[in-house]
């Protein structure tokens, strides 16, 4: 996807810098767009793309006039592939890679966004690059994307939770036969296995699609959505009868909104709903 120039210009939009230009952060519409930005190194994620997603994610978080966010990446050769593998150490001891471990905060960070999250996948989407977009609600790609947990051909294992969320998208075989064998697959496969849940044709298109996307779920009452992401993600966590109370709390303390009103309103007096998240 080609970089949209509008973007580097607002690296340090929050008076903080995103990790050295390596994250860019721009708003729009009440969408928070988020860049991976190290196209020259197929945006693999090094330290600064680490802190650099984790601090635009609770930025984006904090901010009430973001309601939607969209994980994208600059280049036109991927989406992104995956941890820096040119900063990869040997480790002498457990208790030294606890301390210097940069862990998974950056996942972390995503996955706790409360708002809703769209990851926009252009070429190559790999390891660490897979897992950001599986943290993400919804997943759209363009055609070229090529997915793939390639860590089983260096002696690992996917760190950023992609064994744990990879299996409860598209089912425990699918997952394990994806990441024994560390086989890339496309946009189409990634389609008809339900890893991403919308095509575009091009990167074009994708930058558009997503784009648009991000814009109509913005536009929805940040409470509901906010509270569809939590009951579905919760709810995956708890047998069904409790997921249908955690449900049934949720929808009843949306029948107390100012935005539920609205919405009703705007239904009989024919035009489009404007919500507050009140
Ligand atoms: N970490 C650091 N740099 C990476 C990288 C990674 N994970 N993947 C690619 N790059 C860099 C390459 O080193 C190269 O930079 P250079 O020109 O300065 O050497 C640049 O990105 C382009 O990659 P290159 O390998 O030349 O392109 P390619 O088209 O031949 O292959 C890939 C692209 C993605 C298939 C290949 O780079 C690859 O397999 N990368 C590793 C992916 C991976 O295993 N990720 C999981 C990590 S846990």
């Amino acid at each position: 996807m080609p970089s949209d120039p509008e973007s580097h210009a607002v690296g340090a939009h929050d008076g903080e810098p995103h990790g050295d230009g390596a994250v860019l952060v721009e708003r729009r519409n009440g969408v928070g767009i988020v860049t991976l930005n190290r196209p020259d190194a197929l945006n693999a994620i090094n330290m600064a793309v680490r802190g650099g997603l984790t601090r635009a994610c609770r930025a984006l978080e904090a901010d009430p006039e973001i309601r939607a966010v969209l994980i994208r990446a600059a280049g036109e050769r991927g989406f992104c592939v995956g941890a820096d593998i040119k900063e990869f150490r040997p480790v002498t001891s457990a208790v030294a890679a606890r301390r210097t471990d940069p862990a998974i905060a950056y996942v972390d960070a995503v996955a706790a966004l409360g708002k809703p999250t769209i990851a926009a996948i252009h070429g190559f989407c790999l390891g660490g690059g897979f897992e950001i977009a599986l943290a993400c609600d919804i997943r759209i790609a363009s055609a070229d994307a090529l997915f793939g947990l390639p860590e089983i051909n260096l002696g690992l294992i996917p760190g950023a939770g992609g064994t744990q969320r990879l299996p409860r998208l598209i089912g425990v075989g699918r997952a394990l036969d994806l990441m024994l064998t560390g086989e890339r697959f496309g946009a189409e496969e990634a389609l008809r296995l339900g890893v991403i849940s919308r095509l575009a044709p091009s990167q074009g298109a994708l930058a558009e699609q997503s784009l648009a996307l991000a814009e109509t779920v913005a536009a929805k009452s940040p409470t509901a959505a906010a509270y569809v992401k939590e009951a579905v993600m919760a709810g995956a966590d708890l047998d069904l009868k409790d997921g249908i109370a955690l449900e049934r709390t949720l929808f009843t303390l949306l029948l107390t909104t100012e935005d539920r009103m609205e919405a009703a309103a705007a239904f009989r007096e024919k035009r489009r709903p404007v919500f507050t998240g009140h």
